[in-house]
């Protein structure tokens, strides 16, 4: 019995692609991923990849083609349905997006905002209930954090701020986490922490996890499934041990040639 095909998808595109203007930042794309699956994106600078993490997100619209994120077809959901849908979708976007002036367990707390409002969240920011500084506080211990409650987020090194990143997505009861190159800015120890924290914790509460990486090591050491993207197009979809070596080595080479092309990594 293959269990693969009883899980219901989280994602899945069928030719979706994405446009601005004249550029084809994501080609039109048929790609599904079931719930609890962890999937390592990887490619070079400008191949797609925050424009299909911010698609499974719905804060990207697409150009063409239709998107299903939990069984709703995105085209056909507004209003109070595609927040709860949003809700349902943590990201942790690559630049962290916290709020440095706010204790560590305000930053957690907006992980909720989708599911409160902006009321009812500006509410629990100024009067959190006891169950809810207790949740937090258990997030972060799980996280091996716990001691920075209270601290104000400035005072945190990069690779604790990354944690607390981790514990807003954690927060929200997310079925879905999309980590956007969450380890681009840590050392590599660090960095193979974190990814392994990450694919741990989705593992334990079946979360479907996606991560962008420039890391391809890191990727095939810890991710079940890869798809490689260049130029806005799909060129693996795979799991490590059956990828073509020659495919990641295409990806590396053209990734140099374009980094020194557009002078950006
Ligand atoms: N908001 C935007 N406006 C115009 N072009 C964009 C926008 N977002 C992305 N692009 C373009 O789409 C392509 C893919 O970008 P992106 O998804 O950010 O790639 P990656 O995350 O792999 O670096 C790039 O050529 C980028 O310049
Ligand atoms: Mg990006």
């Amino acid at each position: 019995m293959n269990l693969t095909h009883e899980r219901p998808d989280t994602f899945s595109l069928e030719s979706a692609g994405r446009n601005y203007e004249n550029i084809s930042a994501l080609n039109p794309t048929t790609l599904s991923i079931k719930r609890g699956e962890r999937i390592a994106i990887v490619g070079p600078s400008g191949s797609g990849k925050t424009t299909l993490l911010n698609l499974f997100n719905s804060t990207v619209r697409a150009s063409t083609g239709k998107i299903t994120v939990l069984g709703n077809a995105l085209e056909k959901t507004s209003g109070r349905n595609l927040k709860k849908i949003r809700s349902k979708i943590a990201t942790i976007p690559q630049n962290l997006a916290l709020v440095e002036s706010l204790r560590v367990w305000q930053n957690i707390i907006t992980g909720k905002i989708g599911e409160r409002g902006f009321l009812g969240n500006l509410i629990d920011l100024i009067f959190p209930s006891k169950n809810k500084i207790l949740r937090i506080h258990s997030i972060l211990e799980r996280l091996g954090i716990e001691e920075k409650l209270f601290e104000t987020t400035s005072n945190l090194s990069g690779g604790q701020k990354q944690r607390v990143a981790l514990g807003r997505a954690l927060y929200q009861n997310p079925q879905a986490i999309l980590a956007d190159e969450p380890v681009s800015s840590v050392d590599p120890a660090r960095a193979e922490n974190l990814v392994q924290l990450l694919n741990q914790i989705s593992q334990e509460e079946n979360i479907t996890l996606v991560m962008s990486l420039h890391n391809l090591e890191l990727a095939k050491a810890h991710f079940p499934r890869l798809i490689g993207l260049r130029n806005g197009k799909v060129e693996f979809d795979s799991a490590p041990e059956d990828l073509n070596e020659n495919k990641f080595k295409e990806l590396y080479t053209l990734s140099e040639r374009e980094i020194l092309d557009d002078g950006e990594c």
